[in-house]
């Protein structure tokens, strides 16, 4: 196994591709929701095991909302019999469960399971598996700027800021991978991926392995970041 960069702290992940892959098998889309999801699985065990410190799953974006009522209504099924079933038999890894986004938006019921996963995970010092859902980058800004000002922050400093964003505590993105074969960011973690690398995968997320990931963090390590500056 290769050694994990030193400059590797947060993979954030857009799991892209689950609808397409499900219709190419004439299934209905919340299959491919469903076989997605043990990806996730397979994917969180495989940073745990690998000592990823951050990574963040793209679950549901602020957008998502626009989808059929029966589709939302599937993935969230599938949301919280992954964090029931899934995300507590975890433990072993040492994970701990962080959650992004508007989550009040969410049925007092997923609530309740995410604060409680949480809750459980908060002491584990392993792997942070930070889970964005209901979240849209945009959003994620405005209610910090909301927050700042209902209590009177004077800010000066992009650093003033960050501690309001849903991320706190989770450094800036460092890999920004998107499975799917599309190239954008679909309104994921803007402010936290000033600095990303990117790497947009035509594999779709149903069909993504750990070999995938290994390749990206191999290319990773390859590039030069150089922040604006120059490289020597
Ligand atoms: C991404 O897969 C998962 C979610 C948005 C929840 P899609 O459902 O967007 O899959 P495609 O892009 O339609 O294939
Ligand atoms: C991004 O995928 C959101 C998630 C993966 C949760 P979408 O499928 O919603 O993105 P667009 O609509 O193609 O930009
Ligand atoms: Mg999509």
């Amino acid at each position: 196994m290769y050694a994990l960069p030193s400059n590797l702290q947060h993979v954030a992940i857009i799991m892209d591709g689950n609808g397409r892959w499900a219709q190419q098998r004439q299934l209905p889309r919340l299959e491919g929701h469903r076989q997605g999801s043990l990806v996730a699985e397979k994917i969180v065990k495989y940073a745990a095991q690998r000592d990823i410190p951050y990574i963040t799953l793209y679950a549901f974006s602020t957008e998502n909302w626009s989808r059929s009522a029966e589709e939302i209504r599937g993935i969230f099924a599938l949301l919280g019999f992954f964090i029931d079933t899934k995300i507590k038999s975890l433990a072993q890894y040492n994970i701990k469960v962080q959650v992004c986004g508007a989550i009040n938006k969410l049925s007092v019921d997923l609530q309740k399971k995410l604060e409680q996963v949480v809750q459980k995970t908060q002491h584990n010092t392993g792997t942070v598996v930070n889970l964005a859902i209901n979240y849209g980058g945009k959003q994620d800004i405005q209610q910090a700027c909301l927050a700042l000002q209902q209590q009177g922050v004077v800010w000066e400093h992009e650093n003033d800021i960050e501690p309001f964003l849903f991320t706190k505590n989770i450094p800036a993105v460092d890999i920004l991978l998107r499975t799917g074969g599309h190239y954008r960011l679909s309104n994921f973690l803007l402010w936290q991926s000033a600095y990303a690398e990117l790497f947009f995968l035509s594999v779709l997320w149903p069909d993504f392995t750990q070999k995938h990931l290994d390749a990206v963090i191999m290319e990773f390590q390859q590039r030069v970041r150089n922040y604006g500056g120059v490289s020597t």
